[in-house]
């Protein structure tokens, strides 16, 4: 069997204080690692302010990290520049926050090709080689250049926008040639992918085949959609732990049976969180029976905060917080519970499995785990209810969810609403149903299939 060498920018075992902040990718890429064990290569974390970088290795179980220092100018230029505020707004159709510069261009380029030198010597021609999200783009390309023949996948983490919006890349074409040097290009969902044919077909670059092949820039790779799951019996078991049991009762106390809501996100602006206070403003004002009957946990790990954008947005989170709990506060009843830190996965199940309702209201998001892990959590004698925004890739899915335009505030607070009232077997039904979806898609599944489309042959003549 082939050897696994999976290559992303962050490159995290999940442990300690990032474990609350980690996104999908490092959760599901951990996940599925375990499993095949193999290689990690990716960046340290940490920056330096001169010099060549050197990998450092080191194992862990079946897994062997490799991980290098980036330059302080390139970490500014290629991370908190071209990822975070050109790809990261644009892929989640926020043209109005996206910046184009060609000097963070210039460093992304850069340091792909930095990734794919570095690894170089690692590689063996058997290996199959799983390139992850939009900060690596170009690596398939980098790593052609020098000679890799293997084979070469990618996956996007996130959506892949309309045309319309991406288009506005002034790269677009550079950065669409340089995924035609995958093997396989792996998206979320079938809209993604819809977008990717769309681009390739509407710029006049390539066009679909027959059984999930494209031909793009003369070459031919596969194309799919593979929604990423959890490993949705290990969730559901911490959330029986004794961390998560304490942590929960802990909390329970304090609610003095209210009936609790929880949300717990980056702190992104993708992630809708002001829309969401409004809309839970917006419940208490509509429903004024649930005042003093409900809290609202609102759980924002600090993300990117050396991006500008988010810090705007921590600031309007926290006026719209204050103005809630100004405006609806009783001297014994507050309505939020806005926490600026991170938890431990744990001690989130715990606070999943006692909650009535989990709020996973994105503007947009790729696939969104927290939806995936608040369904595993639960316990069958009492569900709670998932709200779930209609532009989450993982509302394609999870049917069993009250799925929400979140812009529409009214409506998201209906939603909540009726969760609120929502009769027990009701809860069960779409709490089953959920399940049953999140066991089947896993994250086992998730990686077997993207990993057995890569291993699969392209007939050249096709
Ligand atoms: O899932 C999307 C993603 O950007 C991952 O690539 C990343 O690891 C995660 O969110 C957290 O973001 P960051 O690595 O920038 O802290």
């Amino acid at each position: 069997m082939s050897r696994l060498v999976v290559v992303s920018n962050r490159v995290t075992p999940i442990s300690g204080s990032r474990a609350a902040t980690a996104g999908g990718l490092t959760v599901g890429v951990l996940a599925a690692l375990r499993e095949t064990g193999g290689i990690w290569f990716g960046w340290s974390g940490e920056t330096v302010e001169t010099g060549m970088p050197i990998p450092k290795v080191f194992r862990t179980g079946n897994i062997t990290y490799i991980t290098i220092d980036l330059l302080q100018a390139d970490f500014e230029r290629y991370y908190g520049g071209f990822a975070n505020r050109t790809l990261w707004p644009l892929f989640h159709y926020r043209l109005d926050l996206a910046s184009f510069d060609r000097d963070w261009y210039v460093s992304y380029r850069r340091v792909n090709q930095l990734f794919a030198e570095q690894l170089y010597p690692y590689l063996r021609d058997d290996d199959l080689v799983w390139v992850h999200d939009y900060h690596l783009i170009p690596l398939g390309e980098e790593l052609r250049q020098l000679g890799i023949k293997g084979r070469i996948g990618f996956f996007l983490h996130i959506p892949f926008p309309s045309t319309e919006v991406y288009v506005a890349l002034p790269w677009h074409d550079r950065l669409m040639e340089a995924l035609s040097h995958y093997d396989l290009v792996g998206l979320q969902t079938s809209n993604d992918l819809r977008n990717f044919h769309d681009y390739l077909y509407r710029e006049g670059v390539g066009y679909g085949l027959a059984d999930g092949l494209v031909r793009a820039f003369g070459r031919t790779l596969r194309a799919q959609d593979f929604p990423i799951g959890i490993d949705t019996e290990d969730f559901a078991r911490m959330a029986t732990s004794t961390e998560a049991v304490r942590a929960s009762q802990r909390l329970s106390r304090s609610l003095l049976g209210r009936k609790l809501i929880i949300g717990v996100d980056r702190l992104d602006y993708t992630k809708g969180i002001t829309e969401r206070l409004r809309a839970y403003e917006t419940l208490l004002q509509n429903y004024p029976r649930q005042r003093t009957q409900v809290t609202l946990v609102q759980i924002s790990a600090p993300s990117r905060e050396e991006v500008p954008e988010y810090l705007e947005m921590r600031r309007q989170v926290e006026a719209a917080s204050g103005r809630i709990n100004g405006l609806f506060g009783e001297f014994d009843w507050m309505p939020l519970r806005y926490i600026n830190r991170g938890f431990t996965r744990r001690t989130l199940s715990g606070f999943f499995r006692l909650s009535r309702i989990g709020l996973v209201t994105p503007l947009r998001d790729g696939m969104n785990l927290v939806a995936k892990e608040y369904i595993a959590a639960q316990s069958e004698e009492d569900p709670g209810v998932l709200v779930l925004s209609r532009f989450a890739g993982a509302a394609d899915e999870l049917d069993g969810a009250l799925i929400v335009n979140p812009y529409d505030i009214e409506a998201v607070a209906e939603a909540m609403h009726r969760g609120l009232i929502m009769p027990l077997d009701e809860r069960q039904d779409r709490w089953r149903r959920l399940l049953a979806q999140i066991q089947e898609r896993d994250i086992v599944h998730w990686r077997q299939n993207f990993v057995d489309a890569l291993a699969q042959e392209i007939d050249p003549t096709n």
